[in-house]
């Protein structure tokens, strides 16, 4: 991720973990690591990498609660006071181990801690390896909705171990996809046509196709982000499906997983660009198919009241004034632009209930 000013190497393979101690000596030396690991993760593999790296330096483990529903300022506290019991100084250094809201919350911490130290991300969902452990976007959830506190700060490096996808569930792996499925739709239409040719060898969780998925889809997330760190501009096309995705996750208690909600975002935000003559009729048609195809959902739960939905939107970050800005496709591989070139584009309350409330 050639960042001006943080550029930083993300590595994938198969058994990097065992190699970890190596992998960090040059990218992020520490007098102390502390890492950081959801109580699903760290009996799997933190507590394994925590004795690998005991060997070079001191290491506290901090563990929260697993769940998205833990990613909050009372987690960020908990886990803050515990690295300041343990003595971490600036001369310390934070791993996240584990999925995006270990890798958000840690990332949030090492931000924090002290005025920041450095962290490094170990992702162990294919989710955070495709998408959340690259970028430096940190932070928390909020009853107001999500990620609605945070800052940017790209870690030392991003050390991806696929083997640890072996114990990763089903609906978990799937959901991961509703990411990779995104980073085709918004910029490369033979990148989204290869992960459905790739599709049964994905599902059966072959190690080069895994490989191939997360190696090709970092090298989109980091072409956006290097042009784009602080989402002044282009970031926003990463946040298709996101808009609503966001939405529906904060309306059912996080009930859905993030990557299901961004599946089901994708195709309401497709069949929004199509009403407004925006996206391609049938690159939609083809979009939601896809997304079927792995077997993620394309229809949010039908007990949500659409003003609930509508005020989840607004009070999403990237909602302003009265109509709320999404970032569409015109074309399958290919994000729209608005009239002066902009990412994003209003869509007015009208609009929106046409497509997820039609008939009231
Ligand atoms: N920072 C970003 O740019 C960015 C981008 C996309 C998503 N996100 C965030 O990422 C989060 C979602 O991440 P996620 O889907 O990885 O969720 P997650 O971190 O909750 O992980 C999902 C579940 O899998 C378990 N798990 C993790 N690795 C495992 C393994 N190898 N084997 C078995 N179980 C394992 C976890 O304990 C958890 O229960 C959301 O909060 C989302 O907002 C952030
Ligand atoms: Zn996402």
């Amino acid at each position: 991720v050639p960042l001006a000013h943080a550029a930083y190497d993300v590595i994938i393979g198969e058994g990097l973990l065992a190699d970890l101690p190596q992998l960090l000596e040059r990218r992020c030396p520490a007098s102390r690591y502390a890492i950081i690991a959801d109580s699903h993760v760290a009996p799997l593999y933190a507590e394994r990498v925590a004795a690998t790296l005991a060997a070079k330096a001191p290491v506290t483990m901090a563990v929260f609660p697993a769940g998205e529903w833990n990613k909050t300022r009372e987690s960020w506290g908990a886990l803050t006071d515990q690295l300041l019991k343990a003595g971490i100084g600036r001369d310390g250094a934070i791993l996240a181990v584990g999925g995006g809201v270990a890798g958000d919350l840690a990332g949030f911490v090492a931000a924090t801690y002290l005025r920041g130290i450095p962290y490094v991300q170990v992702p162990t969902t294919l989710l955070a390896m495709i998408d959340s452990s690259v970028g430096g976007k940190a932070g928390v959830d909020t009853p107001a909705g999500k990620n609605l506190v945070g800052t940017f700060h790209q870690p030392k490096a991003v050390i991806a171990d696929t083997a640890t996808l072996a114990t990763l569930p089903k609906a978990q792996l799937v959901a991961g996809m509703a990411e990779a499925l995104k980073h085709g739709a918004i910029t490369d239409r033979s990148y989204f046509e290869r992960l459905l040719g790739l599709r049964e060898r994905i599902l059966d969780k072959n190690p080069d196709a895994l490989v191939e998925v997360v190696r090709r889809s970092v090298e989109i997330k980091a072409r956006v982000v290097v042009e784009d760190e602080r989402e002044q501009g282009r970031r926003a096309t990463l946040n298709f499906g996101h808009t609503v995705g966001h939405a529906l996750e904060a309306a059912v208690g996080y009930a859905l997983l993030h990557g299901e909600g961004v599946a089901i975002g994708m195709a309401i935000e497709a069949a929004i660009g199509v009403s407004l003559g925006i996206t391609d009729r049938t690159d939609a048609a083809t979009l939601r198919s896809a997304i079927e195809r792995f077997g993620l959902p394309v229809e949010p739960p039908d007990e949500l009241p659409f003003e609930r939905l509508l005020d989840a939107m607004r009070h999403d970050k990237k909602a302003r004034g009265e109509s709320v800005r999404f970032s569409l496709l015109s074309r399958l591989g290919e994000t729209a632009r608005g009239s002066s070139g902009e990412w994003t584009i209003p869509v007015s309350e009208g609009v929106i209930r046409s497509v997820f409330a039609p008939g009231t």
